[in-house]
């Protein structure tokens, strides 16, 4: 089996699938720079049936999807957390411990206290344990810095598929970025685990691996992609001008931290009853008004009020970043802006993992598994790629045949020349195209905005293109070819939504009625 991707949803499906057969995992840099590796807030699961149950976690999911979650999906998901949360335990997952107990933290649209965490930095201590046990597993074979570049479909062996259905994947085409050489890697099964597109805009808490190439070779291979249009903004990032993006888990809110305007006002029940603790979409959007309205470069979060020594020993990780720049958390506010940071939509599978193409799963950020909806209510995202992973790796295995492949797989062809003097229009295109959906396919959009958008999007196309069938790959290349069509897509989805709902917000469509998330 061949699994692109070394985030919690690759290695977890990894892990499982090395009991019973040799696996491959490929990624395009080292193993753990992941959006995984990032994860601050934690897990969230019912651990705690005194004061939880299984009908509250549902509901607050389904409450922050507005309506467009899949209720059997979201129910799955939910019930299987505790048992995934022990496999991560007895893997040697170190979570904070409260009298002997796991600690549950509280994070945005949850009514209950039920978030996992190793203090602030729970996904580096997840990945790291994963990572180990990954590497020294003689079942798999890893290979870094190897960068996925196309899904072997039957377009590569000059088969006409007629019915979408029918197309099926073989493999990948991969370029060996230190070589310098394109791969063939052949599999029975093949799983993208390619995380997110924070890259596609100029703000983002992801890492600079997330550039949506999963998605995008999807799409090239025609399988069916959906709810593009949700992009999450994380309200909070640390805002100092220069100093890479830094989350600032909403975990902090939880713990009580208080957002405040620059003359001090604590908004956010302004605009919704339950404060610094709704869904993040409000929280965004209020933070984004606040900006806009009075043309602050920032808002603050204002731990001050808590407790020094329990403040500390909780976020201890934030502490040290803010004290890089100066900022005592026990006593300094802390300039916060929203960013990019989660993708609800992308390759549409179902309750397996399964793809529209045959012997394709995806899994973690790069599925649309439908259980975020509109919206995805904080800490269930780590949950879904370890229920996603558990429940592929089962389907997969179960229908596993070592039987050869009866078709001829050609080599990539390589085609064109390098041309180093017009290298630096990939980053320049980058940037533009970042800068692109930012301004007009962020937050709050509009249908003008959209419009924009696409026009200038669809110029950058055409550019990169051309550019791309003349040239040799490099993964900068790759990666701008990516978000070009992560671009294409997000702007596509949000234009054909005529309605606000979650975290796609038109100022020109009335808000869905589905189901209402306001104060409930
Ligand atoms: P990732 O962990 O992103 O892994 C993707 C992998 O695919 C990487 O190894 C990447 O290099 C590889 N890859 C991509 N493209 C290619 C290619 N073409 N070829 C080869 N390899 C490729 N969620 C929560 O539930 N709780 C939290 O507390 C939380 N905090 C977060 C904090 C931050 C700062 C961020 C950025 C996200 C957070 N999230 C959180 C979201 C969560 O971390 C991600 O949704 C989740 O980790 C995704 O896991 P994944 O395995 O799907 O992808
Ligand atoms: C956070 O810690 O605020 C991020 C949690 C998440 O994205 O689920």
């Amino acid at each position: 089996m061949l699994i692109i991707g070394s985030g919690l949803a690759g290695l977890s499906f990894a892990l499982k699938a090395a009991e019973s057969v040799h696996v491959a995992v490929i990624t395009k840099n080292e193993l753990k720079e992941t959006n995984t590796w990032y994860a601050q807030g934690g897990i969230a699961g019912v651990m705690d049936l005194n004061h939880d149950s299984f009908e509250k976690h549902i509901q607050d999911t389904l409450v922050a999807g507005a309506g467009l979650c899949d209720a059997n999906a979201v129910s799955n998901m939910v019930k299987q957390a505790p048992k995934l949360i022990q496999e991560l335990i007895d893997y040697g997952v170190d979570f904070t411990l409260k009298g002997g107990q796991l600690d549950l933290a509280k994070e945005g649209g949850h009514s209950v206290n039920r978030i996992v965490h190793a203090a602030d930095a729970t996904g580096r201590v997840v990945e790291n344990v994963l990572a180990k046990r990954v590497k020294n597993h003689p079942n798999i074979d890893v290979f870094e810095y190897h960068f996925a570049m196309e899904l072997l479909t039957e377009h590569y062996l000059g088969i006409k598929v007629e019915h979408l259905p029918d197309i099926q994947c073989f493999g990948v085409y991969a370029l060996d970025i230190k070589a310098g050489t394109i791969e063939t890697f052949l599999a029975k099964k093949t799983v993208l685990a390619t995380g997110g597109i924070g890259e596609v805009y100029a703000h983002t808490t992801n890492p600079t691996v997330a550039t949506g190439d999963g998605i995008a070779m999807a799409y090239r291979a025609k399988a069916h992609i959906k709810h593009m249009e949700f992009v999450q903004f994380h309200p909070t990032t640390l805002q100092i001008p220069e100093a890479k993006s830094y989350l600032i888990t909403e975990a902090l809110r939880g713990f009580g931290a208080k957002l405040r305007n620059f003359s001090g006002h604590a908004f956010m029940k302004d605009y919704d009853s339950r404060g610094e603790l709704a869904p993040r979409d409000i929280v965004a959007r209020a933070i984004d008004d606040q900006l806009k309205k009075r043309g602050d470069k920032a808002v603050y979060l204002d731990a001050t009020e808590i407790e020094s020594s329990s403040l500390l020993e909780s976020f201890p990780n934030i502490a040290k970043e803010c004290a890089k720049h100066g900022l005592d958390i026990t006593k300094d506010i802390i300039p916060v802006v929203p960013a990019a940071h989660y993708l609800c939509g992308g390759i549409r599978v179902n309750e397996f993992g399964q793809s529209s193409i045959k012997h394709l799963y995806a899994i973690g950020e790069t599925a649309c598994t439908a259980v975020h909806g509109a919206n995805r209510l904080a800490s269930n995202s780590l949950l879904e790629a370890l229920h996603y992973a558990d429940t592929a790796v089962h389907h997969a295995l179960h229908h596993f045949t070592n039987t050869e492949f009866s078709v001829d797989i050609p080599v990539w062809d390589v085609e064109g020349t390098s041309n180093n003097k017009e290298w630096i229009l990939i980053s320049h295109n980058r940037e533009e195209l970042r800068q692109i959906m930012w301004d007009y396919v962020g937050i709050v959009r509009s249908d003008m905005r959209l419009k924009r958008a696409l026009r200038r999007q669809t110029l950058l196309y055409h550019e990169v293109e051309e550019f791309y069938h003349r040239t040799s790959v490099t993964p900068e290349l790759l990666e701008l070819r990516n978000l070009i069509s992560i671009a294409y897509l997000i702007i596509q989805a949000a234009m054909k939504r005529k309605e606000s709902c979650g975290l796609h917000f038109n100022i020109d469509h009335e808000t869905c009625s589905r189901l209402s998330i306001r104060d409930t």
